[in-house]
């Protein structure tokens, strides 16, 4: 492990959390599709860069900021975006309050400003589902000023040190809009993949460890063919989530694989062609 994370792992915990938290990884935690994404991620973290995760649904987005979370054992707060997203939904709105037999005006903290004084992560969740208008409130925030003046109040707001910031967005997906330059330029960005091979059998022995050898090789094969439809252009991106894939497993051990796919993975696809394509691949496989 880079020495850079390492450093700043034992800055953000306390020292003997550190072995806890590097099992708690193994176990169920993010899987890294190679050697070096986690680990950059991490560097880009420990750099204090917005993180910005660009990936399909059910590619371990999410998964990949708890587990960041729980890696330098940092609390997470969580921002979904949606065109209904304002400003006090992120920096949080103004009520009265009664203290003491006296009415007054109190400012209820939102997420933003929470992470933001409390050295904490924000994780902001399809980012691009936000209006585009919303947004640029957290450009200060997001470059090398790190603060932000609170509209509603005046206060100015310096970040602790270990604030963090991680996004993640489905591209081009409905209802999504392309991310504004000047936001996207603030973020590195990494691409997360579906994973397969290897990686893929430790995700599935780790979330079903009492899941037998043939069940497992059996999504093992469908999922890689899956994946190898999609690249061929046959099957949408969805067909090789890994969270469907992981949902069919879970079925598989109490129904029978056919029926497993066929609610966990063909169902949740528009396209008639493509259901019947997956359920004409999971014959070769299932017998
Ligand atoms: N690389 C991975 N390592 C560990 N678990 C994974 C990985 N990829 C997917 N999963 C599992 O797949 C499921 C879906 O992952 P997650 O919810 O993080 O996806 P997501 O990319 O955030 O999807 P969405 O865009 O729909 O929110 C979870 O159960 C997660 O544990
Ligand atoms: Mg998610």
């Amino acid at each position: 492990m880079r020495s850079i994370i390492e450093k700043e792992q034992q800055k953000r915990q306390q020292k003997e959390h550190t072995i806890h938290m590097q099992r708690l990884i193994q176990e169920g935690g993010y899987i890294s599709p190679d050697e070096y994404l986690w680990e950059d991620i991490l560097v880009g973290v420990a750099l204090k860069k917005p993180i910005l995760l660009k990936g399909p649904s059910g590619a371990g987005k999410t998964k990949l900021a708890q587990s960041i979370s729980h890696f330098f054992n940092q609390p997470m707060h969580s921002v979904n975006c949606s065109v209904d997203l304002d400003a006090e939904s992120l920096l949080g709105f103004k009520t009265i309050v009664q203290k003491d037999g006296e009415t007054m005006i109190e400012f209820v903290e939102g997420p933003v400003v929470k992470a933001m004084k409390e050295g904490h992560i924000l994780y902001i969740d399809e980012i691009n589902m936000a209006k585009p208008e919303t947004l640029p409130i957290l450009h200060s925030v997001l470059d090398h000023r790190r603060m932000l003046t609170n509209p509603f109040t005046g206060e100015v707001i310096y970040a602790h040190e270990d604030f963090t910031v991680i996004s993640a967005i489905n591209e081009g997906y409905v209802g999504t809009s392309p991310m504004n330059e000047a936001l996207k330029n603030r973020f590195i960005s990494f691409s997360i993949p579906y994973l397969s091979g290897e990686e893929l059998r430790k995700v599935m022995e780790s979330d079903f460890p009492d899941a037998s050898k043939q069940l497992i090789d059996t999504m093992m094969n469908i999922g890689n063919e899956l994946k190898k439809q999609v690249m061929n252009g046959l099957l949408s991106d969805e067909a090789a989530s890994i969270r469907s894939l992981l949902d069919a497993i879970s079925l598989a051990e109490h129904i029978s694989v056919k029926r497993a796919i066929r609610y966990a993975i063909a169902e949740k696809l528009e396209d008639q062609i493509e259901r019947n394509l997956i359920m004409e691949l999971v014959d070769t496989w299932v017998k």
